[in-house]
């Protein structure tokens, strides 16, 4: 039997909904960019959540899509379930309808049967459903009506009450909720089901039973403070597991065992040469048993995790140590230490699989096979670093192997959280070499450190944050008008006050603001809200989801006042002219390096440009001149900007518009065109009203930031001539310095020239010095109780000149105990050399006897039995030292 293909259900899906009256929209990017709860989507909805918390107006009461998700950090977590069991994912792709204050329980309730039953045909009496039974402590009673909806379709023994956990939904800690109505199927055999009915595993964590589709009725908010408040509408979010739906309707008992993994999964056991079985430990609690069930958790892992891992970097996150990218660094390394330990790959292997999934999703998701060369560069490196990383771990546990012995065969806590925390070791991998060695990890005092680490970064960062207090209520809030006036005239629609360690700010809402919030690269606005009795300075301007927020350090005095808000203009031209040398740097880098140039992230502020793009090698000094020229050559043509606002997304494409991978559009966009051959992009910030007054571009530095990504900084106008004036000044004091030669290169050259021969010179002469020295000395040396003794103060400008004169005089005097002293660079130095057979003999050696010395110079020092040097502070001991060593050595020889 072949399998129903991923792109034919998931259409099935679009257009069912599509009929029913709703607005397909594609995947917003995985990775979120304003809104402080939450690093990665994590359902459908939260692309939504303005319009559900009635911030925005929504453009379509009705909307459908699939949307990628990630549940892997943060109040829905299902990371460590991954690989055990069959139906958790990293990434997966959530289906979604969504009613905007239009259709509520009853429509949801109809079409979710509706569609299963009759479109995917799945048989009714395999599917349960649950309602929410009520909770107390929120003062809720059970949702009756939900209850009754679903008895128009099926029977009460398949209609189940559901407590808050997993009957009423909630986006994060705060925002949207409400109660949820979750459908189930059993896909056990008629056997199976014969003997427990299904209704008894609804919520059971059995693998073969699971939770398809839950439908939310979204009424309430949730606030900091803990408490709900109505929602302002009534309102409906979906979501569906793709995944798990294409094991309902594919007949099979795993996610895995869907066309949606299988091309992955086929392409993983031919390469590491090991077969995929298709078995699964019973629980995810339990640890693999089988040799067959650890390698086919392993497979799985990587078919999961490489969806995450290439679609978080095509949607713009890189891999790094910070917050989101650090996320997806774990989950790299999470795939990379089961392919190390589980199926044998010892060098980078993940990155193969960029092109399979590329190919599988091109259709639906095609960022993915537009950045397929990157993507996989990035992710290789990333490996290559991490079974680095591994192997000087492994060599850190080897080294350890002898103290965990003395402690009993234990590999103390402290240790192997320094491994996890130093060199990214995982504890279960300690634990799996350390068991390979015979040894233990004493896993509880890990723990103990890492809750200890925990409590560190959680102290380091704690912020409170009020709910929103509501002064004013205002027809569409909010609205930016900084595009077409410096200043306007704003009343503060709502604050909230955020406690800082001690420090208190407030976030002020405006009903209009010319204030630009940081976004797309561009910093925040800066300014004075000013009204008759106040004068706020504006810190800051943030955005949050689409809320625009003002930072101030006190609220105003008159709260209802009419304010002024006034950006500071002279910072505002600043951040134009960079803005639009960033768009005009662009559009050069694509004529001069090529097409494949990508915007990997940006920073626009009153200083400085910074850009970073994807591109292999380093830009050498010729193409950025030749960038750079092509850039002022625009500003010196004085285009005019060009702004289209409200574009519809698709007419920007066919402008030529360069939309951004990972940027969230709506469906109109704003475009800003430079000559419209040269630059159009969609962008939301700041721009000059014509290139000529950017005045001039100069590049200041070129890097490399990651695998694949290199970064340009620049600056524009007045400060690139200040940086231009300072490259000249520097040059003419060199000039000076070197007094003013004609031809200043050569006469450096020269200089440099002149220099090497001199070294080369003063070299010679120490290496005579010290031949001198030695035929000298040696004519000193004198019999003392049967060695040759000589101690005297030599002339030496380095400690290598003291030590070549040292073995010098061994080699040309036989059985030797040397003692030679010389003050270097104003400090004295000691040198003891030993014969190689007096030595060995064992009764004089080098390091003791330096160091008994050294104590007249106050210093110390040591080497090997033979050899031994030692530096100190007292000049004036230098003498004694030399005169004691005679003394010193009869007495050792006896
Ligand atoms: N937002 C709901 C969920 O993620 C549909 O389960």
């Amino acid at each position: 039997m072949s399998l129903p293909t991923a792109s034919h259900v998931r259409q099935q899906f679009l257009d069912f909904f599509a009929s029913k009256g709703h607005h397909i929209v594609p995947s917003a990017p995985l990775v979120v960019k304003d809104d402080p709860t939450l690093l990665f989507i994590n359902s459908g909805m939260a692309p939504f959540k303005d319009y559900f918390l009635g911030n925005k107006p929504a453009p379509f009461k009705r909307i459908a899509d699939t949307q990628k998700c990630l549940r892997v950090s943060g109040k829905h977590n299902d990371l460590e379930e991954v690989g055990y069991d069959t139906y958790h994912h990293t990434m997966f792709e959530m289906l979604g309808n969504w009613s905007f204050g239009d259709y509520f329980k009853k429509d949801a309730i109809a079409w979710a049967w509706e569609l299963l039953t009759d479109v995917f045909k799945i048989e009714k009496d395999r599917l349960y459903v649950t309602y929410f039974e009520g909770d107390k402590g929120d003062g809720l009673g059970p949702d009756a009506e939900t209850q009754a909806l679903w008895r128009q379709y099926t029977t009460d023994d398949r209609i189940l009450p559901g407590n808050k956990k997993d009957n009423f939904w909630e986006m994060g800690d705060t925002g949207p909720c409400g109660p949820c109505t979750e459908i189930h199927v059993d896909l056990r055999t008629a056997e199976e089901r014969a003997q427990t009915p299904g209704s008894q595993l609804v919520n059971a964590d059995h693998p073969q039973v699971v939770e398809v589709w839950n439908n939310v009725f979204m009424e309430f908010q949730r606030l900091a403070d803990k408490s709900l408040i109505k929602l302002p509408a009534q309102s409906v979010d979906t979501g569906m597991g793709f995944e798990r739906l294409m094991m309902a309707v594919s007949g099979v008992k795993s996610n895995y065992d869907t066309d949606v993994f299988q091309p992955l999964i086929q392409f993983i056991a031919k390469e590491v040469g090991i077969e995929y079985h298709g078995t699964s430990p019973a629980t995810v609690h339990d640890q693999p048993v089988t040799e067959n069930e650890r390698t086919d958790i392993a497979i799985r892992v990587l078919a999961d995790h490489i969806r995450a891992i290439a679609f978080t970097i095509a949607d713009g996150q890189l891999p790094s140590n910070v917050k989101a990218g650090y996320v997806i660094r774990r989950i790299l390394r999470r795939a990379v230490r089961y392919a190390f330990s589980s199926l044998n790959q010892k060098q980078p292997f993940l990155y193969k699989l960029v092109p399979v999934l590329a190919d599988q999703m091109a259709s639906i998701f095609p960022e993915l096979k537009a950045q397929q060369a990157f993507v996989t560069r990035v992710i290789e490196e990333e490996e290559i670093a991490f079974l680095k990383t591994l192997e000087t771990g492994l060599r850190r546990l080897d080294a350890l192997e002898e103290a965990a012995r003395q402690n009993g065969g234990v590999i103390d806590g402290a240790t192997a959280f320094e491994l996890s925390d130093t060199f990214g070791f995982p504890l279960d991998l300690t634990a799996l070499i350390a068991r390979e060695k015979g040894l233990t990890v004493d896993e509880a005092s890990f723990q103990q450190a890492l809750a200890q680490q925990k409590n560190r970064s959680r102290n380091a960062q704690e912020t409170e944050q009020s709910d929103w207090v509501t002064v004013a209520e205002a027809e569409g809030p909010n609205v930016f008008v900084g595009y077409d006036h410096d200043e306007a005239t704003a009343r503060l629609l709502r604050y909230r006050k955020i406690d800082k360690k001690g420090k208190t700010e407030y976030q002020l809402v405006l009903d209009q603001t010319p204030f630009y919030a940081e976004s797309g690269g561009q910093i925040g606005d800066t300014g004075y809200l000013e009204s008759d009795v106040d004068r706020l300075r504006v810190l800051d301007t943030k955005r949050e989801n689409d809320l625009i927020i003002h930072t101030v350090l006190e609220l105003p005095q008159e709260l209802t006042a009419d304010f002024r808000a006034r950006p500071d203009a002279v910072r505002r031209t600043l951040i134009r002219n960079n803005h639009t040398a960033t768009h005009l740097l662009q559009a050069a880098l694509r004529r001069v390096l090529g097409e494949h140039v990508q915007q990997k992230g940006s920073l626009v502020n009153d200083k400085l440009l910074r850009f970073d793009f994807s591109h292999f090698t380093k830009v050498t000094d010729g193409q950025l001149r030749e960038i750079e020229q092509l850039v002022n050559e625009r500003i010196r043509q004085q285009i005019p900007l060009i702004e289209r606002r409200n574009v519809p997304i698709a007419e920007a494409k066919t402008l030529g518009a360069m939309a951004l991978f990972g940027e969230k559009y709506g469906e109109f966009v704003r475009v800003i065109t430079f000559d419209k051959d040269y630059s159009v992009e969609l962008c939301g910030g700041l721009h000059v009203a014509n290139t000529g007054s950017i005045g001039y571009f100069k590049i200041v530095a070129e890097s490399a930031v990651g695998a694949g990504v290199r970064r340009i900084e620049a600056v524009t106008a007045g400060t690139a001539e200040a940086y231009v004036d300072q490259q000249l000044d520097l040059l003419t004091q060199v000039r000076g310095a070197l007094g003013n030669p004609q031809h200043l290169l050569t006469s450096l050259e020269k200089q440099t020239e002149e220099m090497g021969a001199l070294r080369k010179q003063i070299e010679q002469f120490a290496q005579q010095s010290i031949n001198q020295q030695k035929d000298q000395l040696a004519g000193q040396v004198k019999p003392l109780n049967g060695v040759n003794f000589l101690a005297a103060q030599v002339q030496a400008t380095s400690a290598e000149g003291l030590k070549t004169l040292a073995f010098n005089l061994r080699q040309a005097v036989p059985n030797l105990v040397l003692v030679l002293g010389a003050e270097i660079d104003g400090k004295p130095q000691l040198a003891v050399m030993l014969d190689d057979e007096l030595a060995k003999a064992g009764k004089l050696n080098a390091t003791a006897l330096v160091r008994e010395l050294a104590k007249e110079i106050q210093g110390g020092g040591g080497g090997q039995p033979f050899f031994a040097t030692a530096g100190g502070k007292n000049l004036a001991g230098l003498g004694t030292a030399i005169a004691k060593a005679e003394g010193l050595v009869i007495q050792l020889l006896g």
